[in-house]
């Protein structure tokens, strides 16, 4: 397939997915607006579309609560293709939303957007969208330093494994352990409806999922509450990578903007951050890697968002040096870097959703953090595995590492995203 085919074909996806300001992962399995995914449809709509780009953005920050949280889903419209829907999630919000979060890419993509506009000579029509955007964004990180570090240790402590957006990683597991799922009743799930079963989490995750949810519905979803007393507390180093980089570019935006004060908030967000992010390396794997913080027990687990270092401008040459051998070990082992879990784990399995498949948009925040970094040859590889996938196989949600294959819902939005963004 050419280029220009691709093109067409994401553009395509994006414009089919498109329910009018916002953007479904997927038609059939996500049928409304996602946190993450759509800050990255923002940046496929970029390339051709700068307004309903921007427009992305701000929907899903119409959904942002009073007290600065930004959920995962945004429920517009009904729709009983999915579980859990909006009477499982009973926040009680106008529109009716989910109760957590997800990983805070949304400032990253915004300065992207604001470059862009900048560099086409469009900043003037911009400007006041960028204030009024700027000020949910900070009030969004304020949420994080505030419910998500209970510890004030500078990382970002997920309440449930869907916060992370790797829902089923095994990074999860022992730190999972104790939730109780003796209540979690019956149910239907909607997922193994649409999907191969082999490609999704188990039926003891999925209890665990709930019963998270149900705790929270229980605290009637007051973050004070659940920050102090959920079962589930993992120092997740993908969130905590993805808020670092994302408060750096947010402190460029409120120096852009003459934010003194604000920018001296990130300024310490960002101190706190760097100065306890070490507690998530992991001297024994010579990894960064997601931390219990119940037990202080480091899961171990080297995952694509241990890679995600790069990204968040960390720049320790040992640390550097370790996570470039890991990749290249990896990348040894697999056709198509970068695999949701290191191949030589015992648990990897090339199609089951975060335990092995590729995902383009962690590979896209890898990819761009080894560039900046300036590690050309690794960035380039991981670029050229992601497009490959892509040109080879079409926008699936995730892929095998091993074969290519195409993993999860096909058509999926922020794949296409990532290419019309990154080729
Ligand atoms: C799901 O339902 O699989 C989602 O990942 C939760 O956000």
């Amino acid at each position: 397939m050419t280029i220009e085919t691709l093109d067409v074909g994401a553009r395509a996806i994006l414009t089919a997915n498109d329910r009018g300001g916002y953007t479904v992962p997927n038609g059939r399995v996500y049928p409304f607006q996602w946190n993450w995914d759509s800050a990255f449809v923002a940046l496929g709509f970029d390339t051709w579309d700068r307004d309903r780009a921007w427009k992305e953005v701000e929907t899903l920050f119409n959904a942002q609560w009073d007290d600065g949280f930004l959920p995962h889903i945004v429920f517009w419209q009904d729709d009983p293709g999915y579980f859990p829907g909006p009477s499982v999630w009973a926040t009680g919000k106008t529109p009716v939303t989910s109760g957590i979060t997800q990983p805070p890419v949304a400032a990253t993509v915004v300065r992207k957007l604001w470059d862009s506009a900048i560099a086409a000579d469009a900043d003037d029509a911009y400007r006041l969208r960028l204030e009024s955007l700027f000020d949910k964004l900070i009030a969004w990180h304020r949420w994080f330093r505030d419910y998500r570090d209970p510890d004030g240790r500078g990382v970002v402590v997920a309440m449930h494994p869907w916060e992370t957006g790797r829902d089923n990683s095994p990074e999860w597991d022992i730190p999972g352990e104790p939730i109780d799922i003796s209540n979690v009743g019956e149910y239907v799930r909607r997922d193994t409806g649409h999907l191969d079963a082999k490609m999704r989490p188990t039926k003891l995750e999925y209890d665990r999922y709930l019963a998270l949810v149900q705790y929270g519905v229980a605290q009637g979803w007051d973050h004070a509450k659940i920050t102090a007393g959920n079962p589930f507390k993992v120092a997740d180093i993908g969130m905590s990578m993805i808020l670092l980089r994302a408060n750096r570019d947010l402190l460029h935006l409120a120096d852009y903007l003459g934010r003194d004060e604000e920018a001296a908030e990130i300024r310490a967000m960002i101190a706190t951050a760097e100065a306890g992010i070490d507690w998530l390396w992991d001297e024994e794997k010579h990894s960064w890697c997601s931390r219990d913080l119940l037990t202080g027990r480091s899961s171990g687990f080297i995952t694509s968002a241990s890679f995600l270092s790069f990204y968040a401008g960390l720049a320790d040459p040992a640390k550097d040096a370790a996570m470039l051998a890991h990749l290249h070990r990896i990348g040894s082992k697999v056709e198509y870097l970068m695999p949701s879990l290191d191949p030589e784990d015992p648990g990897f399995q090339m199609i089951r959703y975060w335990r092995g498949p590729v995902w383009a948009v962690v590979n896209y925040m890898i990819g761009t953090g080894l560039a900046e970094a300036g590690f050309d040859a690794e960035a380039a590889r991981v670029r050229h595995d992601t497009l490959a996938l892509m040109e080879r196989n079409g926008f699936y949600e995730a892929y095998s590492p091993v074969d290519g294959s195409g993993s999860g819902g096909d058509d999926f939005s922020w794949t296409a995203a990532i290419w019309l963004a990154w080729r």
